[in-house]
């Protein structure tokens, strides 16, 4: 019988996540289907229930269900239970298993510009809840050295003090950041700033940036924020938010099925869908 997927959110139909799903439920021969469900706030509950009922074999989570969502499942893994949120979920013979692959499809992506992170001396901006997911990632897979800057520093304070890997971490006003930027080989941006409404924006200045240090941007859409436009008269070398967001989606496929797809296949498809 054809095996169901689906994504639920609100707002769910713009998600890319279908088309890239779906075209490799078919490159590798797979009778499945992903499907994307518009779920209101106040109908998770019986939603999960739902598709508990009809045997969904996974989905994923995205806004605003990603940490309200772990209560009604069977068992969360460790590290999303430290992210407090889940973005990924398994049918395992009838229980529900959540998992985060947010930070760990950064992670992929990171190390496809640098195979080795744990040395590099990272700049994050932002602690909100991808802010979390990376830092905790990172912070698992052994980053030394980590600071997080932020609009409200007492949130950033707070994620630091949340995390339980060893490390050096600062929370950091945007203005001491931008002091003492040269220090830095990597800098993740992790705020709206830069998407809409705050397209013409900039979440820090590169005044002191050093050339050939990296500018990572989580944001997709558009493909080239600000920031990157700076970061590149700067010399830096950057990424925008595509290679996390088809890594994610590669490492949730892969715990679904068991096969780790093309992510270069995945990436041409969405960047297609992008025009
Ligand atoms: P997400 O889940 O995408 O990380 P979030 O949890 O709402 O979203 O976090 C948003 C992040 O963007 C936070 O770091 C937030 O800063 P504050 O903690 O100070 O709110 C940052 N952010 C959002 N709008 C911003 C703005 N106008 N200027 C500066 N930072 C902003």
């Amino acid at each position: 019988m054809k095996k169901l997927y689906a994504v639920i959110g609100d707002p769910i139909a713009h998600s890319m996540s279908p088309l890239m799903h779906n075209d490799l439920f078919q490159y590798y021969n797979l009778d499945a289907h992903y499907q994307p469900l518009f779920v209101k706030k106040e109908n998770l509950k019986e939603a999960i229930v739902g598709l508990k009922a009809i045997g969904v074999s996974g989905f994923n989570v995205t806004i605003p269900h990603k940490t309200e969502i772990i209560p009604f499942l069977d068992e969360v893994d460790p590290l999303a239970e430290q992210i407090g949120a889940v973005n990924t979920v398994v049918n395992q013979n009838g229980r529900f298993v959540g998992f985060n692959t947010d930070g760990l499809g950064f992670i992929a992506g990171l190390t496809s510009l640098v195979p080795e992170i744990q040395a590099q001396n990272v700049l994050l901006i932002g602690a909100g809840g991808a802010a979390r997911a990376i830092f905790y990632t990172l912070a698992k897979n052994g980053i030394q050295t980590l600071d997080i800057c932020n609009r409200t520093v007492q949130k950033a304070t707070e994620l630091i003090l949340d995390c339980p890997y060893k490390l050096n971490s600062n929370a950091l006003s945007i203005k001491d950041a931008e002091n003492q930027l040269q220090q830095y080989d990597i800098i993740i941006q992790t705020t709206n700033i830069g998407m809409s409404p705050f397209l013409e924006q900039i979440p820090i200045s590169l005044e002191r940036l050093r050339s050939g240090s990296i500018v990572s941007d989580i944001i997709y859409n558009p493909l080239e924020t600000q920031l990157l436009k700076a970061a590149k008269e700067k010399d830096a070398v950057i990424q925008n938010g595509i290679d996390m967001f088809v890594n994610q989606g590669a490492i949730a496929f892969q715990y679904w099925t068991g096969i780790m797809p093309d992510v270069k296949r995945m990436k041409q498809n969405v960047l297609d869908q992008l025009g």
